[in-house]
Protein backbone atom coordinates (compact mmCIF):
# COMPACT_ATOMS: atom_id res chain seq x y z
CA UNK A 1 0.00 0.00 0.00
CA UNK A 2 2.75 2.91 1.12
CA UNK A 3 3.85 3.43 -2.59
CA UNK A 4 0.79 3.36 -4.29
CA UNK A 5 -1.72 5.27 -1.57
CA UNK A 6 0.88 7.84 -1.73
CA UNK A 7 2.50 8.51 -4.83
CA UNK A 8 -0.90 7.44 -7.33
CA UNK A 9 -3.65 9.91 -8.02
CA UNK A 10 -2.86 12.64 -6.61
CA UNK A 11 0.75 12.36 -6.24
CA UNK A 12 1.83 15.90 -5.36
CA UNK A 13 -0.70 16.40 -2.51
CA UNK A 14 0.10 13.65 -1.06
CA UNK A 15 4.27 14.35 -1.07
CA UNK A 16 3.55 17.92 0.30
CA UNK A 17 1.51 16.20 3.34
CA UNK A 18 4.01 13.56 3.80
CA UNK A 19 7.10 15.91 3.66
CA UNK A 20 5.49 18.30 6.03
CA UNK A 21 4.52 15.57 8.36
CA UNK A 22 8.02 14.04 8.87
CA UNK A 23 9.01 18.30 8.81
CA UNK A 24 6.59 18.58 12.04
CA UNK A 25 8.83 15.28 13.64
CA UNK A 26 12.28 17.35 12.56
CA UNK A 27 10.98 20.40 14.64
CA UNK A 28 9.37 18.04 17.57
CA UNK A 29 12.55 16.27 17.70
CA UNK A 30 14.48 19.68 17.88
CA UNK A 31 12.25 21.12 20.49
CA UNK A 32 12.70 17.94 22.68
CA UNK A 33 16.86 18.53 22.26
CA UNK A 34 16.22 21.98 23.68
CA UNK A 35 16.48 24.25 20.86
CA UNK A 36 14.60 27.45 20.90
CA UNK A 37 10.85 26.56 19.18
CA UNK A 38 12.03 29.00 16.67
CA UNK A 39 15.86 27.87 16.08
CA UNK A 40 13.92 24.10 15.77
CA UNK A 41 12.11 25.49 12.65
CA UNK A 42 15.68 25.05 10.51
CA UNK A 43 16.14 21.88 10.13
CA UNK A 44 12.74 21.07 9.41
CA UNK A 45 12.86 23.67 6.79
CA UNK A 46 15.86 22.13 5.77
CA UNK A 47 14.41 18.72 5.39
CA UNK A 48 11.31 19.85 3.39
CA UNK A 49 12.78 22.19 0.81
CA UNK A 50 15.33 19.35 0.02
CA UNK A 51 12.61 16.78 -0.11
CA UNK A 52 10.58 19.03 -2.14
CA UNK A 53 13.42 19.01 -4.55
CA UNK A 54 13.78 15.32 -4.80
CA UNK A 55 10.12 14.13 -4.97
CA UNK A 56 7.59 17.39 -6.22
CA UNK A 57 7.40 18.31 -9.61
CA UNK A 58 7.81 22.26 -9.69
CA UNK A 59 9.88 24.81 -8.35
CA UNK A 60 6.81 26.55 -6.56
CA UNK A 61 6.35 23.85 -4.74
CA UNK A 62 10.15 24.55 -3.41
CA UNK A 63 9.09 28.41 -2.15
CA UNK A 64 5.41 26.84 -0.28
CA UNK A 65 7.96 23.98 1.29
CA UNK A 66 10.01 26.67 2.87
CA UNK A 67 7.15 29.36 3.75
CA UNK A 68 5.00 26.92 5.25
CA UNK A 69 6.19 26.12 8.53
CA UNK A 70 7.49 29.44 9.50
CA UNK A 71 3.87 31.00 8.32
CA UNK A 72 2.19 28.28 10.21
CA UNK A 73 5.01 29.18 13.70
CA UNK A 74 4.59 32.47 13.44
CA UNK A 75 0.67 32.57 12.91
CA UNK A 76 0.41 30.20 16.07
CA UNK A 77 1.92 33.33 17.84
CA UNK A 78 -0.28 35.57 16.74
CA UNK A 79 -2.57 34.73 19.44
CA UNK A 80 -5.77 35.19 16.86
CA UNK A 81 -9.12 33.68 18.17
CA UNK A 82 -9.72 30.26 16.30
CA UNK A 83 -12.60 31.85 14.73
CA UNK A 84 -10.44 33.66 12.33
CA UNK A 85 -8.86 30.06 11.13
CA UNK A 86 -12.48 28.88 10.74
CA UNK A 87 -12.90 32.07 8.43
CA UNK A 88 -9.68 31.75 6.57
CA UNK A 89 -10.80 27.56 6.19
CA UNK A 90 -14.06 28.46 4.90
CA UNK A 91 -13.40 31.10 2.21
CA UNK A 92 -10.42 29.08 0.96
CA UNK A 93 -12.95 25.91 1.28
CA UNK A 94 -15.62 27.99 -0.94
CA UNK A 95 -12.84 29.00 -3.76
CA UNK A 96 -10.37 25.55 -3.59
CA UNK A 97 -13.00 22.87 -2.18
CA UNK A 98 -13.12 20.60 -4.71
CA UNK A 99 -8.75 20.80 -5.86
CA UNK A 100 -7.86 17.69 -3.79
CA UNK A 101 -10.46 15.93 -6.25
CA UNK A 102 -10.24 17.51 -9.24
CA UNK A 103 -6.76 18.75 -9.63
CA UNK A 104 -7.22 22.16 -10.71
CA UNK A 105 -7.02 25.01 -8.93
CA UNK A 106 -8.44 28.59 -9.94
CA UNK A 107 -6.06 30.94 -11.71
CA UNK A 108 -7.64 32.98 -14.44
CA UNK A 109 -6.66 33.69 -18.25
CA UNK A 110 -4.90 36.60 -19.15
CA UNK A 111 -5.35 39.40 -21.24
CA UNK A 112 -3.26 37.67 -24.23
CA UNK A 113 -5.77 34.82 -24.14
CA UNK A 114 -8.55 36.62 -24.25
CA UNK A 115 -7.50 39.17 -27.21
CA UNK A 116 -6.76 36.02 -29.14
CA UNK A 117 -10.44 34.91 -28.26
CA UNK A 118 -12.06 37.61 -29.71
CA UNK A 119 -10.44 38.14 -32.18
CA UNK A 120 -10.48 34.58 -34.01
CA UNK A 121 -13.49 32.99 -32.71
CA UNK A 122 -15.95 32.08 -35.69
CA UNK A 123 -19.03 34.17 -36.12
CA UNK A 124 -22.09 33.33 -34.27
CA UNK A 125 -20.21 30.17 -32.63
CA UNK A 126 -21.74 28.69 -29.45
CA UNK A 127 -18.76 28.71 -26.99
CA UNK A 128 -18.49 26.95 -23.44
CA UNK A 129 -16.01 27.44 -20.73
CA UNK A 130 -15.76 24.10 -18.79
CA UNK A 131 -14.16 25.13 -15.26
CA UNK A 132 -15.35 28.98 -15.91
CA UNK A 133 -13.77 30.10 -12.76
CA UNK A 134 -15.19 33.68 -11.69
CA UNK A 135 -16.47 34.05 -15.19
CA UNK A 136 -13.43 36.45 -16.54
CA UNK A 137 -13.42 34.70 -20.24
CA UNK A 138 -17.48 35.05 -20.20
CA UNK A 139 -17.56 38.39 -19.51
CA UNK A 140 -14.75 39.52 -21.73
CA UNK A 141 -16.46 37.86 -24.63
CA UNK A 142 -20.31 39.62 -23.71
CA UNK A 143 -18.76 42.64 -24.23
CA UNK A 144 -16.45 42.02 -27.10
CA UNK A 145 -18.35 39.59 -29.04
CA UNK A 146 -22.14 39.98 -28.86
CA UNK A 147 -22.49 37.51 -31.61
CA UNK A 148 -21.32 34.37 -29.69
CA UNK A 149 -23.82 32.04 -27.26
CA UNK A 150 -21.94 31.85 -24.33
CA UNK A 151 -22.23 29.42 -21.55
CA UNK A 152 -20.00 28.33 -18.62
CA UNK A 153 -19.85 26.31 -15.90
CA UNK A 154 -17.68 26.37 -12.78
CA UNK A 155 -18.00 23.88 -10.03
CA UNK A 156 -16.36 26.30 -6.89
CA UNK A 157 -19.24 28.00 -4.71
CA UNK A 158 -17.24 31.43 -4.70
CA UNK A 159 -16.04 31.89 -8.46
CA UNK A 160 -19.31 30.99 -9.36
CA UNK A 161 -21.09 33.55 -7.25
CA UNK A 162 -19.09 36.34 -8.30
CA UNK A 163 -19.72 34.96 -11.89
CA UNK A 164 -23.12 35.28 -11.15
CA UNK A 165 -23.46 38.69 -9.59
CA UNK A 166 -20.86 39.84 -13.24
CA UNK A 167 -22.40 37.74 -15.68
CA UNK A 168 -25.91 39.09 -17.75
CA UNK A 169 -28.42 36.88 -18.22
CA UNK A 170 -27.53 36.03 -21.78
CA UNK A 171 -25.05 33.91 -20.41
CA UNK A 172 -25.76 30.37 -20.16
CA UNK A 173 -23.95 30.23 -16.15
CA UNK A 174 -23.85 26.65 -14.48
CA UNK A 175 -22.81 25.63 -11.21
CA UNK A 176 -21.43 21.80 -11.36
CA UNK A 177 -19.48 19.53 -12.70
CA UNK A 178 -18.48 19.58 -16.49
CA UNK A 179 -18.33 16.07 -16.60
CA UNK A 180 -21.90 16.13 -16.48
CA UNK A 181 -22.92 18.17 -18.95
CA UNK A 182 -23.30 17.49 -22.64
CA UNK A 183 -20.82 19.04 -25.20
CA UNK A 184 -22.92 17.87 -28.05
CA UNK A 185 -24.29 21.80 -29.61
CA UNK A 186 -20.69 23.51 -28.63
CA UNK A 187 -18.77 24.81 -31.77
CA UNK A 188 -16.10 25.78 -29.47
CA UNK A 189 -15.20 23.96 -26.23
CA UNK A 190 -12.28 26.07 -23.74
CA UNK A 191 -10.39 24.50 -21.23
CA UNK A 192 -7.78 26.23 -18.98
CA UNK A 193 -7.50 23.40 -15.74
CA UNK A 194 -4.97 21.09 -15.14
CA UNK A 195 -2.49 18.50 -16.48
CA UNK A 196 -4.67 16.23 -14.36
CA UNK A 197 -7.88 16.25 -16.21
CA UNK A 198 -6.76 16.50 -19.98
CA UNK A 199 -7.26 13.32 -21.26
CA UNK A 200 -10.54 12.76 -19.79
CA UNK A 201 -11.76 15.85 -20.66
CA UNK A 202 -9.85 14.94 -24.06
CA UNK A 203 -12.00 11.99 -24.77
CA UNK A 204 -15.40 13.35 -23.72
CA UNK A 205 -15.03 16.35 -25.97
CA UNK A 206 -14.09 13.61 -28.86
CA UNK A 207 -16.76 11.65 -28.12
CA UNK A 208 -19.59 14.38 -27.78
CA UNK A 209 -18.56 17.36 -30.25
CA UNK A 210 -19.59 17.49 -34.33
CA UNK A 211 -16.45 16.92 -37.02
CA UNK A 212 -15.08 20.91 -37.55
CA UNK A 213 -15.54 22.05 -33.79
CA UNK A 214 -13.05 23.58 -32.23
CA UNK A 215 -11.37 22.40 -28.65
CA UNK A 216 -9.23 24.60 -26.82
CA UNK A 217 -6.65 24.06 -24.11
CA UNK A 218 -5.03 26.83 -22.55
CA UNK A 219 -1.74 26.08 -21.79
CA UNK A 220 -2.24 22.24 -21.04
CA UNK A 221 -1.28 19.43 -23.52
CA UNK A 222 -3.69 16.23 -24.20
CA UNK A 223 -1.04 13.16 -23.34
CA UNK A 224 -0.48 11.78 -27.09
CA UNK A 225 -2.67 14.34 -29.31
CA UNK A 226 -0.88 16.87 -31.25
CA UNK A 227 -2.79 20.04 -32.00
CA UNK A 228 -3.82 21.21 -35.07
CA UNK A 229 -2.52 24.57 -34.18
CA UNK A 230 -0.52 25.97 -31.56
CA UNK A 231 -0.53 29.64 -30.47
CA UNK A 232 2.18 31.64 -28.61
CA UNK A 233 0.01 34.08 -25.70
CA UNK A 234 4.24 35.77 -25.89
CA UNK A 235 3.05 36.11 -22.13
CA UNK A 236 5.91 36.39 -19.14
CA UNK A 237 5.16 32.73 -18.31
CA UNK A 238 5.43 31.56 -21.99
CA UNK A 239 1.31 30.44 -22.32
CA UNK A 240 0.61 28.93 -25.49
CA UNK A 241 -3.43 27.94 -26.74
CA UNK A 242 -3.52 24.78 -28.26
CA UNK A 243 -6.32 24.37 -30.77
CA UNK A 244 -8.18 20.75 -32.14
CA UNK A 245 -10.23 20.88 -35.12
CA UNK A 246 -12.50 17.74 -34.25
C1 LIG B 1 -7.69 27.60 -13.91
S1 LIG B 1 -9.34 28.04 -13.57
C2 LIG B 1 -9.80 28.78 -15.12
C3 LIG B 1 -10.90 29.80 -15.00
C4 LIG B 1 -11.38 30.37 -16.33
N1 LIG B 1 -11.71 29.33 -17.28
C5 LIG B 1 -10.35 31.28 -16.94
O1 LIG B 1 -9.73 30.84 -17.93
O2 LIG B 1 -10.18 32.41 -16.47
C6 LIG B 1 -10.07 26.43 -13.60
C7 LIG B 1 -11.42 26.34 -12.90
O3 LIG B 1 -11.97 25.07 -13.21
C8 LIG B 1 -12.79 24.67 -12.12
N2 LIG B 1 -13.02 23.23 -12.29
C9 LIG B 1 -12.10 22.25 -12.19
N3 LIG B 1 -12.67 21.05 -12.43
C10 LIG B 1 -13.99 21.29 -12.69
C11 LIG B 1 -15.10 20.47 -13.00
N4 LIG B 1 -14.97 19.15 -13.11
N5 LIG B 1 -16.30 21.07 -13.23
C12 LIG B 1 -16.44 22.40 -13.12
N6 LIG B 1 -15.42 23.25 -12.81
C13 LIG B 1 -14.22 22.70 -12.60
C14 LIG B 1 -11.95 25.08 -10.91
O4 LIG B 1 -12.77 25.22 -9.78
C15 LIG B 1 -11.35 26.42 -11.38
O5 LIG B 1 -12.12 27.50 -10.95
Amino acid sequence: MGQSFFFSQRPQVRRFLLIQLVGALFWLSGVLLDMSASAALLPAILWSVTASLRWQAGRWWLVIHALFAPLVFFASQLDLAPGWYLLAFGISWLVFGHVASSGVPLYLSNRQALTWLSEQLPHGASFMDVGAGTGTVLAWLARTRPDLSLSGIEHAWLPWLIGKLRLSASVDWQRGDYRRVSFAGVDVLYAFLSPVPMLELWQKARQEMRAGSWFISNTFEVPGEEPDEIIELNDWKHGRLLLWRM
